[in-house]
């Protein structure tokens, strides 16, 4: 055990961590220099694109130190967005120590510190990288103070380096060998390990991802999941190098997969104990949780022909996904489609970038909604996160919303229109400290519905960028609210009903009413755009009526002008959906949901 370390590299987004981790891969000649291909750890393209670890990948790096002897340092790649952040925690209980990667630019910031605070608690062994030193802004020095201040590190220990240029990497290394300690755990007890991750193969099922403590595993035994008592012969152990290398045995320390004939990755629970079905360990790790989707939206295609294809589409990205939930939905206006659950908007982005890419579907989204607890009058309690379920106001007593917490970093010089936006969003300040002369660190208390509604590009805008942010789940808060109906010609358009606190309801009819308006063609007639409350109207617009026919303009009988509009007419057509008497094309749809 005494060669192996376990560690992780944290950040905040985009100071450089899957950077750093490519850079390790080649220095420890897991990928020849002429194959390296930037990023080897984030595999989807979609992640590629967007610069940020969805789904974390280990590997293994073989490393002879400056010391002569041989290690096995095992890197624990880690998602690096707040929607998962359970997933962050129990990749670091794998560990014994972290990478904190700190742009030296930039300086801390909201993911630096809630990372920090989680290795703390975990007692891991945190290493400050301060990367991007040689970008012309890197202030070295000032991170260096920021460390001792605001992470309470000692700022010697900190290395500088350019993961881009390859410098410093060297120094990375030696300090993962000699600075985090090696694991501990007694390899002739009962097996005892954690589930940090899993993934889907096409060819071999699930494939878990697992950090021993304690004991041993070989193919062949049976495992038992603590959580529900599954149980599972194992079919192969192994490491990870780039490639899966199969062994005869994983031990306590150790950091591997294992294939157990697992269907789906819904079979298997981050944050799990796995043990022997006949020599099971007598408690469970610590920490465990189910991770639950919190936000909502339902998915309709636009063709109702690709019903079907969104469903097999869904269940793919399912095996792949535990925390995507689905069920079947139904709307009047626009057919069959599904109510879906996501661990946070980015995720519920991720999912329908995928769905429109690689599975070529187009669709319709509902508005983003959280789940609301209702107390009815009649004493129960029921949850509900689709507004076509809300049930009539009389029978509700009273209603809770999920709250955060919320963690802003930013300059002083915005403090100001970051305060007000946060009170606009309804926020109750907490807390508010000078981290040096001139960085403040704000705690605000926010529902989660105002944070999901474009909280985060506001932020960025009325901080010219400099802010950074983090949140935690915090409770249910007492709220009041409202459902906003749309109608179009008198009928209700299921599809665009709202769940809103009752303050925003006016605010949130309006807008949709103008959009729609905008984006609703003219018909032979005058088409009444209206947002209500129960019976109560509290918003109107009228699409006027068409008073002459759309290829009268093209006079001068331009005939190719004229059948150009038409075919323009029909390809549009099929984007639309009738409702009443009334068609309504799919970027109404889009324009009355879109944030901005
Ligand atoms: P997430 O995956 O979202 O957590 O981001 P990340 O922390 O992995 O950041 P990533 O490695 O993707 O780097 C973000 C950006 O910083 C990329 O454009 C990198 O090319 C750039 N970058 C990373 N390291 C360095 C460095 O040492 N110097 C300079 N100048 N740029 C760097």
């Amino acid at each position: 055990m005494d060669n192996i370390r376990n560690f992780s590299i944290i950040a905040h987004i985009d100071h450089g961590k899957s950077t750093l981790a490519d850079r390790l891969l080649q220095i420890t000649g897991v990928v020849g220099d002429h194959e390296f291909r930037d990023q080897m750890l984030d595999t989807m393209d979609i992640e590629r694109e967007r610069g940020i670890t969805i789904k974390s990948q280990s590997v293994a790096l073989p490393y002879r130190a400056s010391d002569g002897k041989d290690y096995v340092l095992n890197l624990i790649d880690t998602p690096g967005h707040a929607d998962f952040s359970y997933e962050v925690s129990r990749a670091l209980v794998a560990c014994e120590g972290a990478l904190l990667v700190i742009d030296a630019a930039q300086g801390v910031q909201a993911q630096t510190l809630a990372n920090f605070y989680m290795a703390l608690e975990l007692d891991l062994e945190v290493i400050p990288v301060i990367n991007k030193i040689d970008l012309p802004s890197a202030d070295v020095d000032r991170v260096k103070a920021q460390i001792e201040k605001d992470l309470g590190l000692d700022s010697d220990h900190a290395l500088a380096i350019s993961a881009k240029e390859g410098t410093g990497i060297e120094e990375v290394l030696e300090a993962v060998v000699n600075r985090i300690p090696h694991p501990k755990g007694d390899p002739n007890a009962p097996l005892k390990a954690l589930i940090f991750d899993s993934h889907w193969d096409p060819y071999r099922g699930t494939i878990v991802h697992l950090r021993l403590f304690d004991g041993k595993l070989k193919p062949g035994e049976v495992i038992k999941f603590w959580s529900n008592n599954a149980t599972y012969k194992v079919e192969e152990i192994g490491s990870f190098l780039i490639e899966r290398k199969p062994r005869k045995e994983l031990n306590a320390g150790q950091v591997g997969y294992m294939i157990a004939g697992i269907k789906t990755v819904s079979d298997t629970r981050i944050g799990d104990t796995v043990t022997l079905e006949d020599r099971p360990c007598k408690e469970a790790l610590k920490g465990f949780k189910l991770v639950k989707p919190v936000v909502f939206s339902s998915f309709y295609p636009i063709s109702s022909d690709d019903y079907e294809e969104l469903a097999v589409a869904l269940e793919k990205l399912k095996l792949n996904d535990a925390s995507l939930t689905f069920e079947k939905d139904h709307s009047t206006a626009l057919g069959h489609g599904f109510r879906c659950g996501f661990l946070g908007l980015l995720h519920l982005e991720i999912v329908q970038e995928r769905l429109e890419r690689e599975f070529n579907l187009s669709l319709i989204l509902t508005a983003p909604s959280v789940q609301y607890v209702l107390v009815l009058k009649d004493g129960t309690e029921t949850i509900i996160d689709n507004p076509a379920k809300y049930p009539d106001p009389v029978y509700i007593q009273s209603a809770k919303e999920p709250f955060i917490r919320a963690s802003i970093i930013l300059p002083d010089q915005f403090l100001g229109p970051v305060i007000s936006l946060s009170i606009d969003r309804r926020g109750v300040q907490k807390d508010m400290h000078y981290l040096d002369s001139s960085r403040v660190e704000l705690t605000f208390d926010l529902p989660l519905s105002e944070v999901l509604f474009d909280f985060y590009d506001r932020l960025k805008s009325v901080s010219r960028g400099y802010a950074s942010f983090d949140y935690d789940f915090l409770e249910y808060r007492e709220t009041e609210l409202a459902k906003v109906d749309i109608l179009v010609s008198g009928e209700k358009v299921d599809a665009l009903s709202m769940l809103v606190h009752k303050d925003r309801a006016y605010q949130r009819a309006r807008r949709a009413c103008e959009r729609l308006k905008n984006e609703i063609p003219r018909q032979l007639f005058k088409v009444a755009v209206q947002g209500a409350i129960g019976g109560k109207i509290i918003a109107r617009e009228t699409v006027s009526a068409l008073r002459k026919d759309v290829t009268a303009k093209c006079y001068g009988g331009d005939i190719t002008r004229k059948k150009k509009l038409l075919e323009k007419q029909k390809e549009g057509k099929k984007r639309m959906k009738q409702v009443g008497n009334v068609v309504i094309p799919q970027s109404a749809f889009l324009a009355v949901l879109k944030t901005d």
